[in-house]
């Protein structure tokens, strides 16, 4: 198997015909070719993406296996899963998967921390990669100020930083956390949901993970938003506001930090620019304490 592999990413390389899907891909090439997906990119990212499928595979969630590893040339093989990705789904189709993609993310939290002998990398915390609240806030501010001019969006970020220092933050729990579970990072397959792309898993509080899923499907849709809790087995009261707030953070973030460089992001779900402020907006809702949720 691994020969026929190699073979094909040799062909991959040198073909002049473009097998390439590479769609999507960020910090990554990916290739789909035959019943493969080679995943392409730095050393140490690929070979974390690896480890953390690898430990995934020990939950029962959906991941597609790993069939082998190129030495010297970062590439990771894994199983092709010929379907669609959630985002390419109608409307109707994400609603409907949006229940199991809970379940898999319930699934894939039931790795440990401690359940394991050798910690896999390092990182362990509830705020992401920060290890403290303060420190999220602190470096988030710091970053903020270097990046935006838009005084209505200072004056925005700054309510929720104020809002996140006064709130509680969650009981410290570690477990694996995908750390970017978007519509573009699910495959929809033969009536399964997959969960593919392990480039930023940390271990630490779950709810950090289902709460930024959560955000992030809102903006689509409130319900798709409502199902995928359900699928996940938590109500809205019980999500953190600490973990809300970080998560709105983060996203404004993002919209700031490519409106900065002039640039709407290809990965964006349907990149119309009204659609992107609408979600914007949805988000910007929250904080103006339009959400359903009690803060
Ligand atoms: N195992 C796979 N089967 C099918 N398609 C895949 C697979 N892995 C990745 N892809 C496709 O490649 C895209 C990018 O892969 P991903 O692992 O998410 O890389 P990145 O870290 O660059 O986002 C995905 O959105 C998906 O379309
Ligand atoms: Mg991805």
């Amino acid at each position: 198997m691994s020969e026929n592999v190699q073979r094909l990413w040799e062909k991959i390389k040198t073909d002049k015909i473009d097998y390439k899907l590479v769609d999507g891909g960020n910090q990554s090439n990916v290739y789909l070719y035959d019943k493969f997906a080679f995943k392409s990119g730095r050393e140490k990212e690929i070979q974390k993406d690896m480890r953390i499928a690898e430990l995934a595979h020990k939950s029962k969630a959906n991941i597609p296996n790993i069939i082998s590893y190129i030495e010297n040339e970062n590439v990771v093989v894994y199983e092709r899963i010929d379907g669609t990705k959630i985002r390419n789904l109608s409307y109707d189709e994400k609603i409907n998967t949006a229940f199991e993609i809970g379940n898999q993310l319930r699934k894939f939290h039931s790795i440990n921390y401690n359940s394991f002998g050798e910690p896999v990398f390092d990182e362990k915390s509830v705020y992401g990669t920060y290890n403290t609240k303060e420190k999220f806030i602190n470096d988030f501010i710091d970053t903020f100020k270097n990046i935006s001019q838009d005084s209505n969006f200072k004056d925005l970020i700054e309510k929720v930083c104020i809002r996140l220092k006064e709130c509680n933050s969650p009981p410290e729990k570690s477990v694996l956390c995908h750390g970017d579970i978007h519509i573009s990072n699910l495959i929809y397959y033969d009536e399964k949901v997959y969960i593919i792309d392990f480039g930023d898993a940390t271990f630490g509080f779950p709810g950090t993970d289902v709460t930024e899923a959560y955000l992030n499907y809102y903006e689509t849709s409130d319900y798709m938003a409502h199902k995928f809790l359900e699928g996940y087995g938590l109500e809205l009261n019980q999500l953190y506001d600490s973990s809300i707030y970080q998560g709105i953070l983060k996203r404004l973030y993002t919209r700031m930090w490519h409106e900065e460089n002039n640039e709407i992001p290809k990965w964006w779900d349907d990149c119309e620019e009204d659609y992107y402020n609408y979600r914007c907006n949805k988000l910007i809702n929250i904080i103006n304490d339009e959400f359903p949720v009690k803060i």
